[in-house]
């Protein structure tokens, strides 16, 4: 399948007057956006600028049915059994600080996390810790830096409540088996928190087939407006738990003393909503349903292939994670002792108009216990050429030379 034809639908990937088409190796922070989505938000605002689920006139009524439409989207795009069990947040942190705050985790709890989490799945744990008496267990990944399941499973105790796992790490792309860390912390009575923010865009999930109990991811990394995400939850579980954030459209109603809360996901949506972008993140899944993941998974492998050859040429550099880049999904994270990353991120830009990541990607924790000050990320998406990769390899290798 050529790809390339949804090429066009990319602003940023499109010459313009005044500026020049990039080439754009950061989606694992950011995705670009399609039309078909802007256009829904712009839709938005031209068209059906109302709160939802509130008024009765017919813009409010009209909103309502959209976000209801985006909301079941959601709901098939991760196999997940009903449309109420989709809360719509900001970002896949917000998803994670709702369950910290929301599950009641007592002193003496245990969570368990991996030694890759980003931050947003570990400072969460770590004021659980501090407010709440919550014990963080941390499992060490292989040498290779692919995830340990004997050492998880012997991490698992009667104490553990909730397994909190990145599934897809955005370090270095590896995602971890979350089918046999479901099972086992289920044999063991403790739920399971997936943080697919890595995962969504790339991956088919089935929350269903998973068993998963609760899993959030940011839409902005998949086609979707900035700041929007998703809390996904067992139905149960989402009745059972309280509300993080509470307020206006949060309940059925209230007295000077008391409230009775609406049922999931209404009681989690406090306050007026980004009705836009729930709008916008049903058109970005509709697109990635027409692009396809095995279509999505083949390109990211070529260029992942293609730039990880490259690499291997140039003195130095080393590459984070395992070998083989079919292990690594889309994203490619190296750096060579002594050369500053952000040096070299700057200098793509400025040569060639490549843009990477570079620093330590909100995984402090990795680097300070690994003693490495950084790194260079590349990170393909479906829209990417094997031009654009071998735009990074090439100028990597003049910089190289004087660096
Ligand atoms: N989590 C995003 C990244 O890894 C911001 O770049």
């Amino acid at each position: 399948m050529d790809l390339r034809k949804y090429r066009q639908d990319f602003p940023l990937l499109q010459e313009t007057a005044g500026h020049k088409p990039v080439v754009y190796l950061d989606t694992a922070c950011q995705s670009l956006r399609p039309r078909q989505v802007i256009e829904a938000v712009t839709r938005y605002y031209n068209e059906s600028s109302a709160c939802s689920g509130r008024s009765m006139h017919h813009l409010a009524a009209d909103l309502t049915r959209k976000v209801d439409q985006s909301r079941e989207l959601v709901a098939k795009f991760l196999g997940a059994a009903r449309k109420e069990e989709i809360v719509f947040l900001r970002n896949t942190t917000e998803g994670i600080n709702l369950v910290a705050n929301a599950l009641g985790l007592q002193p003496g709890d245990e969570i368990i996390i991996s030694d890759k989490e980003h931050n947003s799945n570990l400072i969460p744990w770590q004021m659980a810790a501090k407010k709440r008496g919550v014990i963080v267990k941390v499992v060490p990944s292989k040498p290779d830096n692919t995830f340990d399941l004997a050492a998880y499973q012997a991490l698992l105790s009667p104490q553990v409540k909730l397994v909190s796992i990145g599934f897809t790490s955005n370090l270095d792309g590896v995602t971890v088996p979350a089918e046999e860390i479901i099972k086992a912390a289920h044999k063991n009575r403790a739920l399971v928190l997936l943080d697919a923010a890595q995962t969504a865009p790339h991956h088919k999930i089935n929350v269903k087939g998973l068993d998963v109990d609760f899993l959030a991811f940011s839409g902005h990394k998949m086609l979707g407006p900035s700041g929007t995400g998703v809390l996904y939850g067992k139905y149960k579980l989402l009745q059972e738990i309280d509300p993080f954030l509470v307020g206006g459209d949060t309940v059925a109603t209230s007295t000077y003393t008391g409230c009775e809360f609406l049922p999931p996901p209404e009681k989690f949506e406090a306050g007026l909503q980004d009705y836009a972008g729930m709008i916008g993140l049903g058109a970005a899944v509709k697109y990635l349903q027409d692009v396809g993941f095995d279509a999505i998974q083949k390109q990211e492998t070529l260029l992942n292939q293609q730039i990880s050859t490259g690499l291997a040429e140039i003195a130095g550099l080393k590459i984070i994670g395992p070998a083989d880049p079919r292990l690594r999904s889309g994203i490619t994270s190296f750096y060579i002792d002594g050369i500053d990353s952000h040096r070299i991120a700057l200098m793509l830009d400025q040569m060639a108009g490549v843009m990477v990541r570079s620093g330590q990607h909100c995984v402090h924790s990795w680097f300070n216990a690994h003693n490495i000050y950084g790194c260079v990320r590349a990170s393909t998406y479906f829209y990417n050429t094997v031009e654009d990769a071998e735009q990074l390899i090439t100028n990597l290798k003049k910089i190289r030379k004087v660096l």
